[in-house]
């Protein structure tokens, strides 16, 4: 079975080609990134309005790469839902426009099950069930994956996203956006000491929250004044990502132990970050649990994910009409 998948919920348009959901052919990503840099953040309307005119380019280049044609295809996957309203719709209007000119079947895939599903892609995937954390610009949930189409969440921010704060704090220290890279990079600079900074404690729950911690940082960067020096904003970038990864990592192996998965899996923006990936892997060998990476690149925002998650779909017979409708927000959906 192949799929073409198609994802525009935020600032990159994207299209991918996937194969059985187990291999892409082909994954093409166009990020917005230049475009909105100068404004410190993604800007819903320019977002929409550059999908608008990148998508149908990507689309072609997906199945140019793939050496396949639209005959060749056996559906469409289209992240419908959560995401940037203008952004979701313009990439949904072109599944469906696709979809009805091509015959192909059409299936709205959400953009956490398709961060999900990035971990099926690996030469060792995870079996079922397995515990996914995902963590993003726009969430931090705690998964229990029973099987395809069985997702149940049992842990989830209180407040801010893990990928939010990481941008927040970016922005405090003059760092570009997206400011999880930019932090990765700065705290990698840090050889003297990181600052320490404060955990939530949530007791026995597996949620999170991220404002006390972005709130303690900026009080930090208040005290130090405009004469910060380079070192200092290493040392302040360094103790902040070992404060936002260690609940992370205590969680995702809390949340394995107490509901007796031995296979974690990690997605979403966040799960590219570098102490994260080698933390989680130390702490799950210690307890004999299997963590499974993708690479960046497939956890970052990418349609090889929706394409996976559609083919698993299509497989088991979803299918929607050109009636399918764009959400802002929606709970992860059990079919
Ligand atoms: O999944 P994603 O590409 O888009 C959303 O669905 O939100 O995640 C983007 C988020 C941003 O907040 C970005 O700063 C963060 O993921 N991110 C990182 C890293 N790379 C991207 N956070 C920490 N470390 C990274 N290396
Ligand atoms: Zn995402």
């Amino acid at each position: 079975m192949r799929v073409l998948g198609i994802e525009t919920s935020c600032d990159e348009s994207a299209a991918a080609v996937a194969e059985d959901g187990v291999r892409l052919l082909s994954n093409v990503v166009a990020s917005q990134v230049d475009l909105h840099a100068r404004f410190g953040g993604v800007v819903p309307e320019l977002a929409s309005r550059a999908h608008l005119e990148t998508i149908n380019g990507c689309v072609e280049e997906a199945l140019e790469r793939a050496g396949v044609s639209w005959t060749d295809l056996d559906g469409i996957a289209v992240t419908n839902r959560p995401g940037l309203i203008g952004s979701l719709l313009v990439g949904l209007c072109a599944a469906k426009t696709y979809a009805l000119c091509s015959g192909l079947s059409l299936v709205g895939v959400h953009h956490i099950e398709g961060h999900i599903a990035a971990s099926f892609l690996l030469p060792d995937p995870p079996s079922f069930p397995f515990l996914a954390l995902v963590a993003s610009g726009g969430h931090t949930e705690l998964i229990l994956v029973h099987d395809h189409g069985r997702p149940e969440p049992i842990g989830s921010t209180r407040d801010d996203a893990a990928g939010e704060a990481f941008d927040k704090v970016a922005r405090l220290l003059g760092l570009e956006q997206p400011g999880g890279p930019a932090i990765d990079r700065l705290a990698a600079q840090c050889d003297d000491g990181a600052e320490r900074f404060p955990r939530a404690h949530l007791g026995d729950s597996l949620d999170f929250s991220y404002s006390g911690l972005k709130t303690a940082v900026a009080r930090r960067i208040e005290a130090l004044g405009p004469g910060i020096d380079d070192a200092a904003r290493a040392r302040i970038a360094h103790g902040f990502q070992m404060a936002a990864v260690e609940p992370l990592v205590m969680n995702a192996v809390r949340a394995a132990e107490r509901h007796g998965v031995r296979h974690i899996t990690i997605g979403g923006g966040v799960a590219a970050n570098g102490l994260l990936r080698s933390w989680l892997a130390a702490e799950a060998e210690s307890r004999g649990l299997r963590v499974h990476l993708p690479p960046p690149a497939l956890c970052t925002d990418n349609a090889g994910m929706i394409a996976v998650a559609g083919c698993f779909a299509l497989a088991r017979g979803r299918r929607d009409g050109l009636d399918l409708d764009a959400y802002a927000s929606a709970p992860l959906p059990v079919w």
